[in-house]
């Protein structure tokens, strides 16, 4: 096997390995990036979502009952869940890949019952009271989708408009009825806060910033195998075949060869220098011979 092939082999074990350990580990660094980023951002909707839930109870709908128009017709405006989720149904107007739901398994509002995969969600935060935050991924309709959902509990306050039905607001219950929303165990987990953000984009710009980087590590892979192969060649190839070119024109019997030149004082320079030395031993014992 020639010398450069041996060379060029040992090379592309090396970088092959190398790359593919390397590419890898950027691969995965990327994707978790690109995953923290959407985690961030849920965490960011939901605890804007908890300041317009506590803006509400805590200014707003103090304002609200005072209003007489309250005792006739129940303002869902004075509802803290009611303004998370309008606020957030605006602001789907301009993300409408990014969902904020209030979801409950026996929901006052029917359009805040728990689909099935919320459910789930509800279930296990309320057989882990512990977990304050649950976080998963799912595939949507348009695409995967990250999670972060919070419980909901029944606390005393809340069992005014959540237990019986009797101790609710009368225009609450003629604006709901008396069928769903009540109930509710106190201090049980009921509910959860449940923001959805989609993943698709951030996970798109990381394969796209994965693919520029593996096309970077390759072309300066081959840059460095050609410069390496043309040191190679040049360094130590050529001159090693003038030595061994000289040394075939020497055994078919020529005389009196010119003397290679010496470059540099590296090994090959050295073989080179032995090699003159020879030639001129070689011509002196010929004479004497001759
Ligand atoms: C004054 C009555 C009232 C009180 C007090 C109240 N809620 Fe509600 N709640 C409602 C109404 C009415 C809705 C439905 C609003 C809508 O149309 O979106 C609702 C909706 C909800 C929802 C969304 C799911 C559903 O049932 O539609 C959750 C979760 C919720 N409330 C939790 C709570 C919690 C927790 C408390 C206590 C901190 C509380 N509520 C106190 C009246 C009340």
């Amino acid at each position: 096997m020639k010398l450069l092939t041996k060379f060029n082999l040992i090379l592309l074990v090396v970088f092959g390995t190398g790359g593919l350990i390397i590419s890898q580990a950027i691969h995965t660094f990327l994707i978790n990036n690109a995953r923290r980023e959407v985690l961030q951002e849920a965490d960011l909707m939901m605890a804007s979502a908890r300041s317009m839930r506590d803006y509400t109870s805590s200014d707003l709908a103090p304002l609200l009952e005072q209003n007489p128009q309250h005792k006739q017709r129940f303002l869902a405006e004075t509802v803290p869940d009611f303004s998370a989720v309008t606020i957030f149904n605006k602001l789907r107007q301009q993300y409408p890949d990014y969902t904020f739901r209030e979801a409950a398994l026996n929901p006052t509002n029917p359009e805040h019952r728990a689909a099935d995969w919320e459910g789930d969600v509800i279930g296990y935060l309320r057989d882990h009271p512990s977990q304050k935050r649950v976080t998963g991924e799912r595939e949507t309709a348009m695409g995967a989708s990250m999670y972060v959902a919070t419980p909901i509990a029944a606390d005393p306050p809340c069992m005014e408009c959540h237990g019986r039905p009797a101790a609710a607001p009368p225009s609450m219950v003629a604006a709901y009825g008396s069928n769903n929303g009540f109930g509710w165990k106190p201090g049980a987990v009921v509910a959860a806060q449940i923001v959805s953000v989609p993943m698709s984009v951030p996970l798109r710009s990381a394969e796209r910033a994965f693919h520029l980087l593996l096309a970077y590590l390759i072309a300066t892979l081959l840059a460095t195998v050609v410069v390496l192969d043309a040191a190679v060649y040049f360094i130590v190839i050529r001159p090693l075949k003038l030595v061994s070119d000289a040394a075939d024109r020497i055994s078919r019997g020529e005389t009196n060869p010119t003397p290679l030149p010496v470059k540099g004082r590296d090994e090959i320079a050295t073989v080179t220098t032995s090699f003159n030395r020879m030639q001129v031993s070689l011509a002196k014992a010929f004479k004497m011979l001759g």
